[in-house]
């Protein structure tokens, strides 16, 4: 349960929270966010975190609301006053609120953070990744600069209801070329025939995960082959392994896309390989 919430250098009651009705971040989606993960009372790969808001801050121009430091102590306040062990971090910054108007607002608009923790059941979350979950495949019909953490989210979540209709727990996104660019919330991941771990070049056509970033550092410890190509639907069919990342699951194996079973139909070793290790390799800060 969220009880407090700080928003705009106020810690509030979650009833109470809100921002202004004008704001650029309700009105055009003219806001970046993050969600990081909090497991064992630490947060993790926070500042890998902070420099990707950072990057999403500078990419649209916003000045960054307060230093790296001021934000992993709002964060570390936001846990402890929902007493959260293990969940998740959601802050977001906005470019603040004026009278509606495309251009950007004047230089002076102070902009609107917003920071809440939300613990997640791990026991559900491990049931989950001792099965393994299914995908399914749907258009990107998302804009060209996806590696930009913006909460213009519109084509996840009806990506996100897609699947669910369709019993899947995450959907891939597929280009027009046919590639998979990631899942709709998650990077995408497969162990091809050579045993090869193969994810999508973090370009501008997808979010550069920490998870990624993090699973990366995990490959190389375990001496394990990493191929940044993109890969196609098909492939995935015929995969050894699959798996997805983010900060929400850490590494979550796939066992299944469009209906198709991948491998025997039961989470692979080297993906629960790292999914064990992961917590291991990755940063951590006491909240
Ligand atoms: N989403 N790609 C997309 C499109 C995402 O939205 C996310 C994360 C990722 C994985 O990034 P990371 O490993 O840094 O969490 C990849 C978050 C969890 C969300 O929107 O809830």
């Amino acid at each position: 349960m969220t009880r407090i919430v700080y928003v705009n250098g106020r810690y509030v009651p979650y009833a109470q929270a809100a921002v202004h009705v004008e704001d650029r971040g309700f009105q055009f989606a003219d806001a970046v966010y993050e969600v990081i993960e909090v497991f064992d009372g630490a947060l993790i790969d926070a500042p890998r975190h902070l420099d990707r808001l950072a990057r999403s801050l500078a990419a649209l121009d916003i000045a960054p609301p307060m230093s790296g430091t001021a934000l992993g102590l709002v964060m570390r306040q936001v846990i402890r006053r929902n007493r959260v062990r293990d969940g998740l971090v959601y802050l977001q910054v906005t470019r603040g609120a004026a009278p509606r108007d495309f251009p950007v607002p004047a230089d002076d608009t102070p902009p609107t953070i917003v920071c809440l923790a939300r613990a997640i059941d791990r026991t559900q979350r491990e049931a989950q990744a001792a099965k393994g979950i299914s995908v399914v495949t749907v258009p990107d019909i998302r804009w060209g600069r996806c590696d930009i953490k913006t909460v213009m989210l519109l084509p996840a979540v009806l990506a996100k209801s897609q699947a669910r209709a369709a019993g899947a727990k995450e959907a891939w996104l597929v280009d027009e070329q046919g590639f998979v660019t990631e899942g709709a919330a998650s990077n995408a991941w497969i162990i091809d025939a050579d045993g090869h771990l193969v994810t999508r070049r973090a370009d501008h056509g997808i979010l550069s995960g920490v998870t990624r970033a993090t699973v990366i550092d995990c490959i190389e410890r375990e001496g394990l082959e990493l191929v940044e190509r993109p890969f196609r639907p098909e492939e995935v069919q015929v995969a050894r392994e699959a798996f997805i990342t983010a900060a929400t699951n850490t590494v979550m194996p796939v066992v299944s896309i469009d209906a198709h079973v991948i491998g025997n139909g039961t989470p692979g070793p080297v993906t629960l390989r790292l999914r064990e290790i992961f917590h291991t390799v990755a940063a951590r800060s006491p909240a």
